[in-house]
């Protein structure tokens, strides 16, 4: 049949192999024209309003609320009065109820918050899919398994919920961070308000949708939306006996110094600075499909990223040609094409921000490597970029770039790359590549890093305590360590 379809004259075999397009319908997202803040299980206006655009095509998707220090008071009366009535004396296993619930509903209703997260962050599809839901759900599985096991989690402690939660969070994994932040808190017998991300507060919105479907008690958790002065204004407010924030190193310091010596409980999981260690003996082409995994998933905006590749000098060359090569395969542009590797930068402010660090390191004497690729026009887009020929003092080896950009060093010894990997203010995580499991546990133990992966990247895991050294904060998510930020003892 081909045969016949055929044009005249063309080639059996077609010259361009490029994908059509494959994106994903819009249609099972119903957006409303403007929301407003989630308080004590009902709607309420905000004064003053902003627009939530798509930053793959700027198109405006809906007006959200810029809630004021009234509007967080009024939330953190909401989740007090939650707490005192009924919340926090509820048996563990009947709030294990409601958190098995919201993650069964999360599963059901997994396309639909995967395409609005694509959609409102500009990340590809196949990552909200396949990893941003599903660790979503898994983390509300996970946290609902222990709310009625607190006593053995912690045997003779006496845990108690802490209060009343403030979380901030930021815009890179919107509702995944959620999930991170609501989850313990709620198995613990917390109440929360929650502020999402000024550039992505439609999954956190839609969620309030499910927690009326889980018909979670008014007031347990209450979502305001809003920018930095939204969050400034939780964290100012008395009510609130804990805070959890995941974003910058200088909104955490700020964080901390205003929390000093109040008494109220918090966490900080901020930047990071990467160093990914590929050995000579390891397999190089999984380690080259990490490495891309580890800076270029979801536009390289994840505080663990692998942003310093540190590579031996014995086989620097076979590893850089090998990663060039790779790179012009990664398909960049619309978010919602499944077949898309690397979407749309954030917003404008994030895009500029790469930009100027990209151009310092071109000014510093670093070598800039960028595959043929088309950017859309509208949007905001960067392309996957290598820069090597890095000196340790280049800001680009330096400042988190939250960006696509990799900066490749090199090193000769074991002893040299734990030297330089170490050689940062940050210690999120690191990621060791070689054959020799003797050597993995030897790097493992001497990289100031929260996070250790051997011979893979940016894998996650409910059960796994995820959270930094030094620069990068104090605290951990995740596991059994997740649970004690939110509970307090009897000692
Ligand atoms: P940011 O730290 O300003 O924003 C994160 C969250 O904090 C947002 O919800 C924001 O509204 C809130 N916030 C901002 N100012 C606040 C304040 N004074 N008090 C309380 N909450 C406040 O981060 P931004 O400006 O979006 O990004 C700047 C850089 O920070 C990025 O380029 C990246 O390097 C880093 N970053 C790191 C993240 C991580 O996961 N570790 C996440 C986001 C940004
Ligand atoms: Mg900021």
């Amino acid at each position: 049949m081909a045969e016949l379809d055929r044009p005249g004259g063309s080639p059996a075999v077609p010259d361009d192999w490029t994908y059509a397009p494959a994106p994903e319908s819009r249609d099972i997202v119903r957006l409303r024209e403007r929301y407003g803040l989630f308080v004590g299980g009902e709607w309420i206006e905000a004064k003053e309003t902003y627009e939530t655009i798509s930053p793959a095509s700027e198109e405006p998707l809906a007006v959200i609320g810029q809630a004021s220090a009234a509007d967080v008071d009024s939330a953190v009366t909401a989740a007090r009065a939650a707490f005192a009535n009924g919340w926090s004396s509820l048996p563990g296993s009947e709030r294990a109820k409601y958190l098995f619930r919201i993650a069964r509903i999360l599963q059901e209703r997994a396309r639909e918050f995967a395409v609005l997260e694509s959609m409102n962050g500009g990340k590809p599809i196949k990552e909200s899919r396949d990893v941003d839901l599903p660790l979503a759900a898994a983390h509300f599985f996970y946290y609902a398994g222990w709310a009625d096991k607190l006593e053995y989690a912690f045997p003779n402690r006496r845990p108690r919920p802490v209060g009343v939660a403030g979380q901030i969070i930021p815009w890179n994994f919107p509702l995944l961070m959620l999930a991170w932040k609501i989850a313990p808190a709620l198995a613990c017998g917390n109440t929360v308000v929650l502020k999402p991300a000024e550039t992505t507060p439609l999954t956190a919105l839609l969620f309030c949708d499910v927690l009326r479907q889980a018909e979670l008690p008014a007031g347990v958790v209450n979502i305001v939306t809003g920018d930095g002065r939204t969050g400034a204004a939780l964290v100012e407010h008395d009510g609130v006996d804990k805070i959890a924030f995941t974003g910058s190193t200088e909104v955490g310091k700020a964080i901390q110094r205003r929390l000093a010596g109040t008494g109220t409980k918090l966490t900080l999981e901020l930047g990071g600075k990467a160093a990914n260690i590929v050995f000579d003996d390891c397999a190089l082409d999984q380690a080259v499909e990490g490495i891309v995994n580890g800076i270029y998933f979801n536009q390289g905006h994840v505080c663990c990223a692998g942003s310093r590749l540190f590579a031996q000098e014995s086989i620097y060359e076979p590893l850089v040609d090998k990663l060039k090569r790779r790179l012009e395969t990664l398909r960049v542009g619309d978010p919602l094409d499944k077949n898309t590797d690397v979407g749309a930068i954030n917003s404008a402010m994030q895009l500029e921000r790469i930009r100027e660090l990209v151009e310092s390191g071109r000014e510093e004497g670093a070598e800039i490597y960028q595959p043929p690729c088309h950017l859309p026009e509208k949007g905001y887009w960067f392309a996957p970029t290598v820069f090597t020929n890095v000196a340790q003092s280049y800001r680009i080896a330096q400042e988190e770039i939250f960006g696509p950009v990799l900066s490749v060093l090199t090193f000769r010894t074991p002893e040299e790359a734990i030297e330089k990997a170490n050689n940062t203010p940050y210690g999120l995580s690191a990621g060791v590549w070689t054959e020799k499991g003797s050597r993995i546990l030897w790097m493992a133990q001497r990289l100031r890093a929260g996070v250790v992966w051997a011979n893979t990247f940016n894998r996650f895991d409910p059960s796994s305590p995820f959270g930094g050294y030094k620069e990068s904060g104090f605290g951990r998510e995740g596991g059994l360590h997740g649970l004690e930020p939110y509970l307090r003892f009897d000692e």
